[in-house]
């Protein structure tokens, strides 16, 4: 008697190094991860560019192991009955701790004064007398007291917020699309800003995470820098083109924007005094790799084994 054999596992393809941790997700199942396969019933993805990938027939899930899903055609997969996935908060926590450091590096010059330091040279007392007469150009500001204003209170927002609201700053929200439970809930004592003008006009520093859509891209422009503090300080972990970076560099030549920290260097702005650029970094933690890894490959065998569409 011949026996059927029904092949029935599902192959997963992974574009970019995605933590162990996450492949073993696919360990336990009907699995077979094989990064060469041509017509993968789901991929995971980092950052690697999609827009310009042809889809196979099998493909039921991409998942990306990240918040950001502009490195995806999502248009395109729904069309195609394609189900995209991110991993909302898992790497929230990576992305916090760095724009809390930059916060306190930059208002205490920090970087400035780092990089200011390699250069000196002498011998015996030498470096310690020219470290006393030139550490005056970095005397800094403390963040105590001073208002912090977040555009987006999603799950690194609210991380944010707290944080901030801890080290006794004054913090001031915006975020059209939460709720006002879920916000201020995560968000203890956060003031809620009205308009996003209201938040320009009152923040001594400014630290936005929204997504890029068509209607956050170059949000911030010469006509939103006009309505800030003067020598305001813009961080920017969430995506590049949220700026119009030609906007910025001349805010940043008069002095209208004091300094603008920024996680996706960019040419226009890259070498201007007041521009601190980092070379995205902001989740790039062992931890939150692995999260979103975790995140990621659990959505997918979700998917294929049961039909669950689940976004957490
Ligand atoms: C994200 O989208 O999650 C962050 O920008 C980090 C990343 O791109 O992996």
């Amino acid at each position: 008697m011949s026996t059927l054999v029904i092949d029935n596992v599902k192959t997963i393809k992974t574009l970019n190094n995605i933590a162990e941790s996450g492949l073993k997700v696919f360990n336990k199942g009907n699995f077979a991860v094989d990064n060469d396969s041509e017509n993968p019933d789901a991929i995971v993805v980092r950052s690697f560019n999609m827009h310009s990938l042809e889809f196979g027939s099998n493909l039921k899930a991409i998942a990306r192991a990240g918040a950001g899903v502009n490195n995806i055609p999502v248009e395109k997969c729904t069309q195609q009955g394609i189900v995209v996935f991110n991993t909302p908060g898992a790497n929230a926590n990576a992305v916090k701790e760095m724009v809390l450091t930059c916060l306190m590096a930059s208002s205490r010059n920090l970087f400035e004064g780092v990089a200011w330091t390699k250069t000196l040279e002498g011998e015996g007392d030498q470096v310690p007398k020219l470290v006393e007469a030139g550490k005056k150009q970095f005397v800094g500001k403390e963040i105590k007291g001073k208002t912090l204003g977040i555009i987006g209170l999603g799950a690194i927002g609210a991380l944010v917020a707290n944080d901030a609201l801890d080290l006794d700053m004054d913090v001031i929200g915006f975020d059209p699309f939460i709720s006002v439970d879920t916000a201020w809930n995560l968000s203890r004592n956060v003031q809620r800003a009205m308009t996003i003008d209201q938040l320009f006009a009152e923040s001594d520093y400014i630290t936005v995470h929204v997504p890029l859509t068509n209607d956050t891209k170059g949000m911030f422009n010469k006509e939103s820098f006009s309505k800030m503090k003067p020598g305001v300080q813009i961080l920017n972990f969430s995506r590049g083109e949220l700026v119009n970076e030609v906007d910025m560099a001349v805010a940043l030549e008069e002095g209208t924007v004091g300094r603008y920290i920024t996680d996706f260097p960019n040419e226009t702005v890259l070498k201007m005094k007041n521009t601190i650029s980092i070379p995205h970094l902001g989740a790039s933690t062992a931890e939150s790799e692995e999260n979103c890894a975790i995140m990621a490959a659990r959505q997918v065998k979700d998917l294929l084994e049961t039909g669950n569409i689940k976004n957490s």
